[in-house]
């Protein structure tokens, strides 16, 4: 039977009557309770063959994202580009790319999603365009063009000498000169994507127009893209030169006077007024170091910012040890905003990858679903995540597709391996594609796929469904009180989430070795003999109790009685800082002012 010990118990006894509660949120806040999933749209499933995913595709899948039981897809951008970046150079806000469909296939997936109580999120890229939208051809076109204040241009500081010493994210300068007008244009990602000019305010209205429109074609919100790049120093004034090159060999620098300017939050205010009349909701792409930075995200002095910034905090981890994670945990517990919880998108490696071992794979994949599935906020799934889908690299030069793999090869393959098909079944392709796959589909696929993994019990898929399915079911999970077990174990996280008279238990073993599970706190032991496990890594146990020991990355959720009342005395709650260990792939530099946080692609 379980070991419930701990002499130091008392002391850490769980307040678990005393266990906050945060209240659920307006009825129109969906999206508190909702499970999202980002669809890399090229990559999940083919209709026409051409090797690229498209919006049929995705129609064509929904059944399985209902049966998974998620609630809201964001579908990387799939309006008309030239694909130097794979959407994220945009020619034309308000259309659908040939390449993913048309207008009205997209309006039949809303129309789809919608039977299923699915919702669309849209990822909108607001910093910059592609160099091929009419609008930058127009501001190129001439210095007296109507558009030209659209974008940044500006005359060097002398010949051949930028503005200033800039660099953009992708390498090189961020500036390009361009000889037919005799000035610079600024991009902070790739030449092919000008910044647009966020203090003019036709681009902030043409914006919202574009918000609202698509909107009115029964989008639920937005990921906003590369939010932190909105607004530049108007004095364009240099950055602080730090020692040392980058990955590109262009100097290391503080991206002081061009990354999160203090004023890019006026932007996001200001879009939340519209989001807000016309019932959309904002996610945003906010990489923040410390938590103060990311409640800076949710708005300040009553107005409100985003509603779903994704720090992605944790997920910047190295590794995952149980204190880690508690001090994670901890810190969103002070937020005075929603947490979002996620591991992964399409620019970081594979989190299953990153903070696997080489030998407990599908059990990792499980723990990190755990944790972001039991945990207070919104979590955002990356697809395929829940199939234990890892890092697939190119392993050939020339299946390189990622510009950034490209010019990386082969030291840093950069973003390809995070967006290798959706394995769908074992048969050519992965169910993939009818024809050649955009990139290879990777070895695994015939053994872990969704026709496989759907029939056995103990799959990585199986776990995920169960617990998605346990957490719309259990207010607990989704929105409960958040109280520390056992937090002398270096092993175990162990924690209670309750939500009135619910108490539901999560225990996830974030060792390699068999671990003994134990709550500090005797008061609770005759509760916890009683607990009912719901879920297991290790099978359904049979009759009541929790399981003495976890064995490796195992996982266990379980309901727990509530203790008789009086029994318990609050313990102490550990709230450390958190400090975030950047640059997964090395290429950020460290800023000595503020830690640096710029994405690790
Ligand atoms: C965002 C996207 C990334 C893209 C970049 C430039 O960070 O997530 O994929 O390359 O913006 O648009």
């Amino acid at each position: 039977m379980p070991a419930f010990l701990s002499a130091a118990a008392v002391l850490l006894a769980c307040s678990i009557l005393s266990a906050r509660v945060k209240t659920p949120g307006t009825p129109s806040e969906w999206w508190k309770k909702a499970v999202f999933y980002e669809i890399y749209v090229r990559s999940f499933q083919d209709m026409e063959g051409g090797g690229t995913g498209d919006l049929a595709g995705i129609i064509s899948r929904l059944d399985y994202l209902q049966d998974l039981g998620v609630d809201a897809i964001w579908l990387t951008p799939c309006f008309p580009s030239p694909q130097v970046d794979f959407g994220y150079d945009i020619s034309d806000f308000r259309a659908i790319d040939p390449l993913y469909g048309t207008l009205r296939d997209f309006d039949r997936l809303v129309r789809e999603c919608r039977r299923r109580g699915i919702r669309v999120v849209l990822d909108l890229v607001l910093n910059h365009t592609s160099d091929q939208h009419p609008w930058f051809k127009a501001s190129r076109a001439s210095r007296r063009s109507p558009k030209r204040d659209w974008y940044i241009w500006r005359d060097g500081k002398g010949e051949a000498d930028p503005p200033s010493n800039w660099c953009s994210l992708f390498g090189g300068s961020a500036w390009t000169f361009d000889h037919a007008t005799g000035q610079y244009y600024y991009h902070y990602f790739y030449q092919q994507q000008p910044d647009l000019n966020w203090r003019n305010p036709a681009v902030r209205r043409e914006m919202v127009d574009t918000m609202r429109w698509w909107g009115r074609r029964g989008v639920a919100g937005f990921r906003l893209d590369a939010v932190d790049n909105l607004l530049e120093d108007p004095a364009l004034r240099d950055n602080p030169v730090l020692p040392g090159k980058n990955a590109f060999g262009d100097p290391n620098m503080e991206t002081r006077h061009n990354y999160k300017l203090k004023e890019n939050h006026g932007i996001l205010r200001q879009l939340r007024q519209v989001a807000d009349q016309d019932g959309l909701v904002l996610v945003g792409e906010t990489y923040t170091t410390s938590i103060d930075e990311l409640q800076s995200y949710y708005g300040t002095n009553g107005r409100k910012g985003l509603h779903l910034p994704t720090g992605y905090m944790l997920a910047m981890e190295k590794t995952l040890t149980a204190d880690i994670c508690r001090r994670h945990i901890a810190e969103m517990e002070t937020l005075r905003g929603w947490p979002v919880w996620t591991l992964g998108n399409h620019d970081l490696p594979r989190a299953v990858t990153r903070y696997g071992d080489g030998v407990h794979h599908d059990a990792i994949a499980k723990v990190l679903g755990a944790l972001v599935l039991t945990l207070r906020g919104t979590p955002i799934l990356y697809y395929g995540e829940e199939l234990g889908m890892g890092n697939n690299d190119p392993r050939r030069k020339e299946d390189v597709r990622d510009s950034l793999g490209a010019l990386g090869w082969p030291n840093a393959k950069r973003r390809d391996g995070a967006r290798t098909p959706m394995q769908w079944d074992a048969g050519p392709a992965a169910g993939f594609t009818h024809g050649t796959p955009w990139l290879p589909v990777p070895a695994d696929a015939g053994l872990r796929n969704v026709e496989v993994e759907r029939k056995d019990p103990g799959s990585v898929l199986n776990f995920y469904r169960r617990l998605i399915a346990l957490r719309r079911e259990s207010p607990a999970l989704r929105e409960g009180g958040y109280q520390d077990l056992n937090p002398a174990d270096p092993h175990l996280l162990t924690f209670a989430r309750t939500h009135g008279d619910e108490r539901v238990l999560v225990a996830i073993n974030l060792s390699a070795e068999t671990r003994k599970l134990t709550v500090a706190a005797p008061a609770l032991a005759p509760a916890a003999s009683r607990a009912k496990v719901r879920l297991a890594t290790a099978g359904d146990p049979e009759g009541p109790g929790l399981p003495e020991t976890l064995e490796p990355y195992g996982v266990v959720v379980a309901a727990f009685p509530q203790p008789e009342r009086g029994k318990l005395v609050p313990g102490p709650t550990q709230y450390e800082d958190a400090r975030r260990i950047a640059g997964i792939l090395g290429g950020c530099p460290p800023s000595p002012s503020a830690p640096s946080a710029c994405p690790s692609w």
